[in-house]
């Protein structure tokens, strides 16, 4: 079993709010162990650009509250390609890291799973705002940015009841409509359209316009960002057939800024003290995640299968090399997050008039 000297800590992908807590706690984990921490900048590509710095406790200190990443983010396309790859493991090699904890989206944990396979052990922590990551229940960011849209929300409906006016709010979420989800449902929105549900227009607009006949005077639509160029003629057609002056607004990246709350500071210093102590136990090749509010490991392989099935992209061939014991356990988890999905998304529907 490996003997941990020194780790490397990373964030890559989008930013989000609480990336920073992870961090910390990766770090003050690590270091209270006798383990130095190299802070690495940039995610993926500072790895292989060797932009790194050795941290001390006092480096992280203060930044539990802070929105963004202090370690810098990016998507980095050459990581992808074995020459990236072989550039990553010489730069670990010569700084003499000889572990890394990894917080990001699923394209984060495709490279902790490469880097795994080549010798570093890499641990992998959720962190992106759009709940998007099937293996788990929760990524970090996610409150957080669900909190700021409800925040806006509110903001825009005041000035819809002014003017009797609808507005149709596109919100974050490429994979998956949980932010729309969750934010339409505590906004009481007249109708949620998200990418992986069936949307009933004809319903909504109907809905509106017997709202409207009842003296209603405020509508908001929300619509996730994965129902691709739908929100903007959604937002037309719903002027014409109804008669309600409609305006259209695209949140954009002031949904992944912000200092996070309580959920994603308590989460996110949670699973990063978890990843170090299963990385320290000789652990490798695993993503943390929340099942049933319980912070728990599951391999990466796995992790990433539930995840293409869950979005329908797992091949036959990928299929055809997964046992059957462990094929069922990933239609239990897929079965789980569709129902609280779909159950969610009901509430909403049952409740907006
Ligand atoms: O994955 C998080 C996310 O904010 C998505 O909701 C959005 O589609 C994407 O990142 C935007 O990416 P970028 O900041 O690179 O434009």
């Amino acid at each position: 079993m490996t003997e941990f000297k020194r780790i490397g800590v990373l964030t890559s992908g989008g930013d989000a709010p609480g990336m920073n807590a992870a961090v910390r706690a990766v770090t003050r984990s690590a270091l209270l162990c006798g383990v130095e921490v190299m802070g690495i900048y940039g995610g993926y590509q500072g790895l292989m650009d060797d932009d790194m710095k050795l941290f001390r406790s006092k480096d992280v200190a203060g930044i539990i509250s802070h929105g963004g990443t202090i370690l810098y983010s990016a998507r980095a396309a050459e990581f992808k390609t074995e020459e990236g790859m072989q550039k990553a493991i010489a730069v670990c090699k010569k700084n003499r890291i000889d572990g890394i904890i990894a917080i990001g989206g699923d394209g984060t944990f495709r490279g902790a799973t490469d880097l795994s396979v080549r010798g570093i052990p890499t641990v992998g922590i959720p962190g992106t705002i759009d709940n998007d990551i099937s293996s788990t229940d929760y990524t970090i960011g996610f409150d957080t940015a669900a909190n700021t849209i409800i925040e806006l929300i509110d903001k825009i409906r005041d000035t819809c009841e002014s003017h009797a006016r609808c507005d149709v709010v596109e919100v974050m979420g490429r994979n998956e409509g949980d932010l729309a989800i969750q934010s339409g449902l505590a906004t009481g929105a007249i109708a949620v359209a998200v990418g992986e549900i069936p949307f009933d227009e004809e319903a909504a607009i109907n809905r509106i316009r017997v709202a409207r006949e009842h003296g209603k005077r405020n509508f908001i639509v929300v619509v996730a960002e994965g129902k691709k160029g739908y929100a903007e003629g959604f937002t037309k057609r719903i002027e014409e057939q109804t008669g309600v002056e409609s305006r259209f607004t695209r949140l954009g990246h002031v949904q992944r800024g912000g200092s996070p709350t309580l959920r994603d500071r308590v989460t996110a210093s949670l699973m990063g003290q978890y990843a170090v102590d299963k990385l320290f136990e000789g652990k490798s090749d695993i993503v943390i995640c929340e099942r049933k509010r319980e912070i728990v490991a599951m391999n990466i392989g796995f992790a990433l299968s539930v995840d293409k099935l869950f979005k329908g992209k797992l091949t036959d061939e990928e299929k055809a090399k997964i046992s059957k014991a462990d094929f069922e356990k990933m239609e239990a988890i897929c079965a789980e997050r569709r129902a609280k999905k779909m159950q969610l998304y009901n509430t909403a529907r049952i409740t907006c008039v």
